[in-house]
């Protein structure tokens, strides 16, 4: 673990991240890139799919207009993410679960890493990519690694398609309700690799922060939240987070 990063936590986080009972942590696709997941933004590019920004191949409009080309660019996304491991970020936030009372993690990501990592009772704002939906009946399939995925409903034989949340679409249903309740409760609020553009997930720091939370923003990067923080830590999560470890 590099030293030099040890003194980016301040007297303040240490004493709070102490004797906090209750924490929150908000993720974002930085999480996953010390794992090998490319982020969707981040150091001024975007991701693209055969010519196709990423934000038009997940779309609900794609998903009318074209499923098997939202299949294909959730296959190849779930291919890449297959062999990949959690990071100490990661290992981390799944060590927080088991030492504070309560700690949320509501991640915008779909990657499955926090769930390898051992997290549990996660918010999955945006579903995940190991799960699929039928499109009538909204009956939940899991997608397991090397087995060929389902593109029929085996419960009313309509077609499947991921069980991600597209760009148009609103979230699961309850899935913020239920975050915005917990981003009430906490002491202590993590955002943690996410650009911070994407509502409603961005807003959760926001809600945290007017209950009393006190927010710590961690990414290499300034975001729009940075603003709102009560301290900003600039780096890598996997660099980051675990110096919280000895606290
Ligand atoms: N550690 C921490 N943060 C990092 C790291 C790292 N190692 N590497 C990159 N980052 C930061 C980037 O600086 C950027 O601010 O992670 C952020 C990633 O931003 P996005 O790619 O926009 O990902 P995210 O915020 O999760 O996007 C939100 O948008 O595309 C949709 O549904 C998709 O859930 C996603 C949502």
């Amino acid at each position: 673990m590099p030293e030099v990063l040890t003194h980016v936590i301040s007297a303040e986080l240490r004493e709070r991240f102490a004797s906090a009972k209750n924490v929150l942590v908000l993720t974002g696709a930085g999480v996953s890139a010390e794992s090998g997941v490319p982020t969707f933004r981040g150091g001024g590019k975007t991701a693209v799919w055969k010519g196709m920004p990423f934000d038009v191949v997940s779309s609900a409009t794609m998903v009318k207009r074209d499923l098997p080309a939202v299949w294909e660019w959730f296959d190849y996304r779930r291919k890449l993410l297959q062999p990949l491991q959690p990071n100490p970020a990661h290992l981390e936030i799944a060590r927080w679960q088991e030492r504070f009372e309560q700690c949320t993690v509501f991640t915008q990501n779909i990657d499955g890493l926090h769930q390898k990592a051992g997290s549990r009772d996660m918010i999955e704002l945006h579903g995940s990519i190991w799960r699929a939906r039928c499109l009538t009946c909204h009956a939940q399939f899991e997608i397991l690694p090397d087995e060929v995925r389902d593109d029929t409903c085996v419960d009313c034989g309509d077609r499947l398609r991921p069980d991600v949340v597209l760009f148009g679409e609103m979230l699961p249903p309850g899935a913020f309700e239920l975050a915005a309740d917990r981003a009430t409760e906490g002491e202590l609020c993590f955002v943690v690799g996410t650009s911070a553009i994407v509502y409603p997930a961005a807003g959760l720091p926001e809600i945290a922060r007017a209950a009393g939370a006190y927010v710590c923003e961690v990414n290499p990067e300034r975001t729009p939240l940075s603003g709102i923080c009560d301290e900003v830590l600039t780096g890598k999560a996997g660099e980051i987070l675990p110096l919280l470890a000895g606290v």
